[in-house]
């Protein structure tokens, strides 16, 4: 690989040790590229993207860039994709030092590919990084890596209905040392793989489990970060949730166990009889979704009033069995919107009254993608324009 590369740090080495670990900038053309020379045959890839499924395949690229303490970022690089040579020490292996983000590439149809709100992705992705005490990429960064990725893989796009290229931007602690503070050494990815319908039954509504005993975060904790470990504590509960026969499981509060949080990979709303929305309030245990935020404005923008607020697993319960609450929906970048059409427990079942084609779910979904490929004028600015057509 060329190691043709700079870096500007803002600050120095000596100020960034143990106090923050920030922003290096570089201009646009300092990435080398290596081209794959085993690129998948077109018959292949056309065979992948007429059924994607979600998160199985992966395009002929990544990128990838190195941060050290004394260098900051440096050597971004577009590559082949391929296995990391990791060091069995690497921090990332011991202590999860890890951070990632999720978003999508969408091709109009004029050939032309979007990226959504990818800025609010790389404002969280900082916000993550601070809390897990790795070092910041700056936003330019961030959108340079994906833009040059999808345009060196623009072919892993296709207008099939319902698809997209799901980018996956990661950071790990690739230092080899086993004691426990921060890395000093530290690398960025972005992988892309073409994405269909995330849950197996393509797009329809989802049974949810509520865990009794398990919680997902706690005030003060790392709820809010988008970092590996918030995922790797909620997969027993989601066994337990597949074992009742529930495709996702929903966390309720660490001190109370009273009032929903999210579902581990996406947020939660309830929409009631007159129309209304809630969603539980942002907080130190809850991700800020960038759908959930969207789906919130779109709503808004169309007149729904929507509150942010606690919401009680006492008040769902009794607003489904009166039918005051007439639809639960989940919501985030890899699942879109699914209705929710049972939420259930060991000592409880409620089915929602409205998962039909009517809903208000289904229209705000539709709205969102609208916008996502380019079906709706652009009112919002919301797309970030990554390849011409
Ligand atoms: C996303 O919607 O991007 C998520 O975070 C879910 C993912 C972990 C599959």
């Amino acid at each position: 690989m060329g190691g043709n590369y700079s870096y500007h740090p803002n600050v120095t080495p000596k100020d960034l040790k143990g106090i923050v670990l920030t922003s290096t900038h570089l201009p646009s053309s300092e990435f080398s590229i290596e081209t794959s020379t085993r690129p998948m045959s077109d018959g292949d890839r056309e065979k992948i993207l007429s059924k994607p499924g979600f998160g199985k395949h992966f395009t002929d690229h990544m990128v990838a860039i190195d941060w050290t303490l004394d260098k900051g970022w440096h050597a971004p690089r577009i590559m082949p994709y391929g296995p990391l040579m990791l060091d069995p020490a690497s921090l990332v292996l011991h202590y999860a030092q890890a951070i990632f983000e999720g978003l999508k590439a969408y091709q109009h149809a004029d050939g032309s590919i979007w990226a959504f709100r990818p800025e609010l992705n790389a404002a969280r992705f900082a916000k993550s990084a601070q809390r897990l005490g790795l070092p910041e990429l700056p936003k330019d960064l961030f959108l340079q890596s994906i833009q040059k990725l999808v345009a060196i893989d623009a072919k892993w796009l296709s207008q099939t209905p319902e698809t997209s290229l799901y980018l996956r931007p990661f950071m790990i602690a690739d230092e080899s040392f086993l004691g426990v503070r921060g890395a000093e050494k530290v690398a960025f990815y972005v992988i892309a793989s073409p994405a269909g319908p995330y849950f197996e039954n393509g797009v329809s509504s989802i049974p949810i489990w509520v865990s009794a005993h398990h919680t997902r975060a706690a005030k003060g904790g790392t709820g809010y970060a988008k970092c590996a470990g918030n995922y790797a504590g909620s997969l027993a509960p989601l066994q337990e949730a597949r074992q009742n026969g529930c495709a996702q499981v929903l966390f309720l509060d660490a001190q109370q166990g009273q009032y929903l949080e999210e579902l581990g990979g996406m947020n939660i709303f309830t929409v009631f009889k007159d129309g209304s929305l809630a969603t539980p309030a942002l907080g130190d245990s809850i991700l800020a979704g960038v759908t959930r935020q969207s789906i919130i404005d779109i709503a808004r923008a169309d007149g729904h009033r929507v509150e942010e607020r606690q919401i009680s697993l006492e008040e769902v319960r009794t607003g489904l069995a009166t039918g005051d609450i007439t639809e639960l929906f989940a919501c985030g970048t890899a699942a879109v919107l699914f209705p929710i059409s049972v939420l259930k427990s060991h000592t409880f079942a409620y089915s929602t009254p409205n998962v039909g084609a009517s809903s208000v779910s289904l229209s705000l979904r539709e709205k969102l993608t609208d916008i996502q490929y380019g079906r709706a004028k652009l009112s919002h600015h919301w797309m970030h324009k990554l390849t011409s057509a």
